[in-house]
């Protein structure tokens, strides 16, 4: 276990919290954790879940019955934070009725300067602020909102190390796994790099260490995390890269699939490439955000590659793996984006053919180089862009998710799909999501499933 976690259990200061906690709460120290954003939010997520419940609260997944109410939420776009505010507004009325309630503010919106004072203006009723490099703190925190401070706040930098068991988990068969924290890229539309800071990989020893430990506890997924994966080690002296980490952890015992996210196409090398085709741990996938398929404007944005030589790491896994599954981030209206510049990424969604991809209409946030840029293309516009781009995604999606029915696929079973009674659906080793009938016991299980079906989205089955 580690020392942080350690003091977090052990300490005078946690002691005197777990008072308080059972001195002050009126439903017997429940807490509401909602996280935001991506993997790495909700993955923070999971560890103050741990630091709570080693303060003494347990969980709620209703805010109106919780005497602490905790948001870790995201700054990517300005969406993002409106949901935040928004969500803050509904809660407003609960925290007047119920002063006593802890209202925590944390992750990446609250690592903002702006923030700050927005929630000191407009936003009074929040107790505790803390960024997304502090999370141990928040037991000192807690101590100094009970000892009566009207907003305690902490934005520095901690190094943290927290342990497999030292979190609390959203499933007991799917884990994450982060690698490294923040990002160095300054990719000129994006805020990340503001908020999460520069890179810092975890040790190779302690991630291993890590794995080894949820593969012999069963877990059948491990989603290693970071902002760009591919650059694992390059801030550690003597370290692993990233292709020698997923080559390493293969080697683990247990029948567990590796997954991970996110790559930067700038560095997939070859080494890389060639380890996720020969680890047969690791899924058939990879998750390759291009941003667009112009040259021009992936310069404006500081991406470091080309359409072309985001194509030639495309062909060389197809060569070698007939069907390998990718996807991608894929940002339309980037400042000054022109039509033609917009048709460039039509052409390389339709060359490479991709499963899935995110699609993002450009936000603009204050602080990056990007916000400083002229656009003068109206956002009616955009929205047609994106139209286009969405209904080509579904013609080469259609196509894409036939070359699965009549194959028999390895499914991870994660749950009872939307479909209807008795649907369950999971995931194939190439994240294709499966939907099939089936018993509910078979959650968190491997089955084989032969496709007869597809659509634009997914395909469907007949357990085996
Ligand atoms: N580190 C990851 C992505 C992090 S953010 C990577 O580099 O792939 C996830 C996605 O949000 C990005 O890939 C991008 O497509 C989108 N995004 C980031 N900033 C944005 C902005 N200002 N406006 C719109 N989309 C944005
Ligand atoms: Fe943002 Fe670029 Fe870093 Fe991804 S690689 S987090 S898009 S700056
Ligand atoms: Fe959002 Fe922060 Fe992740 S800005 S996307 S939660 S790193």
């Amino acid at each position: 276990m580690s020392i942080e976690a350690y003091e977090v259990k052990t300490s005078d200061e946690a002691e005197k919290v777990r008072k308080y906690v059972k001195m002050c709460s009126r439903k017997g120290g429940k807490a509401y954790v909602h996280s935001f954003g991506c993997q790495l939010n909700v993955s923070d997520g999971e560890k103050m879940k741990g630091i709570l419940d080693s303060l003494g609260f347990t969980f709620t997944d209703k805010y109106d019955e919780a005497d602490l109410i905790l948001l870790n939420t995201c700054a990517v776009r300005e969406s993002a934070e409106d949901t935040v505010y928004g969500t803050l507004g509904n809660m407003k009325k609960y925290k007047q009725q119920n002063p006593g309630v802890i209202l925590i503010l944390c992750g990446c919106m609250a690592q903002e300067e702006k923030t700050i004072e927005k929630v000191k203006s407009h936003y009074s009723f929040v107790d505790i602020l803390f960024g997304t490099s502090a999370l141990s703190q928040l037991p000192r925190l807690l101590l100094e909102h009970y000892s009566g401070k009207k907003l305690a706040y902490d934005i520095a930098e901690y190094s943290e190390e927290f342990g497999a068991d030292d979190q609390i988990r959203g499933s007991s068969f799917k884990a994450s796994v982060p690698i490294m924290f923040g990002c160095n890229n300054f990719c000129t539309y994006c805020i990340v790099p503001y908020v999460r800071g520069r890179e810092r990989s975890r040790s190779a020893d302690v991630i291993i260490k890590e794995v080894e430990e949820l593969a012999a506890k069963g877990y059948k997924e491990i989603m290693l995390l970071g902002q760009n994966v591919n650059s694992y080690g390059n801030d550690l002296e003597d370290s692993m890269n990233f292709a020698q980490l997923l080559r390493r952890l293969n080697q683990i015992e247990g029948d567990f699939w590796i997954r991970f996210m996110s790559s930067h196409p700038k560095d997939a090398g070859k080494d890389l490439l060639d380890a996720i085709l020969e680890c047969e741990k690791v899924g058939k996938h990879l998750h390759l955000p291009v941003q667009c398929g112009s040259n021009s404007v992936l310069k404006r944005m500081n991406r470091h590659y080309t359409a072309e030589t985001y194509q030639e790491i495309v062909d060389y896994l197809r060569a070698r793996y007939e069907g390998f599954s990718l996807s991608s981030d894929i940002m339309v209206g980037f400042p000054n984006e022109t039509n033609e510049e917009f048709e460039d990424t039509l052409k390389l969604v339709e060359r490479v053919k991709y499963d899935n991809i995110y699609t993002f209409i450009y936000s603009k946030r204050s602080g990056t180089k990007a916000a400083e840029m002229e656009d003068i293309t109206p956002d009616s516009e955009k929205r047609k862009r994106m139209e286009r781009l969405l209904k080509l995604q579904r013609e080469v999606a259609t196509e894409n998710y036939k070359r699965f029915v009549g194959k028999t696929e390895r499914v991870l079973v994660e749950g009872e799909s939307k479909q209807g009674e008795g649907w369950l659906f999971g995931k194939t080793n190439a994240f294709t999501i499966v939907e099939f009938k089936g018993n509910k016991s078979l959650i968190g299980t491997f089955v084989n499933v032969k496709i007869t079906d597809s659509r634009n989205w997914a395909v469907s089955g007949e357990l085996v």
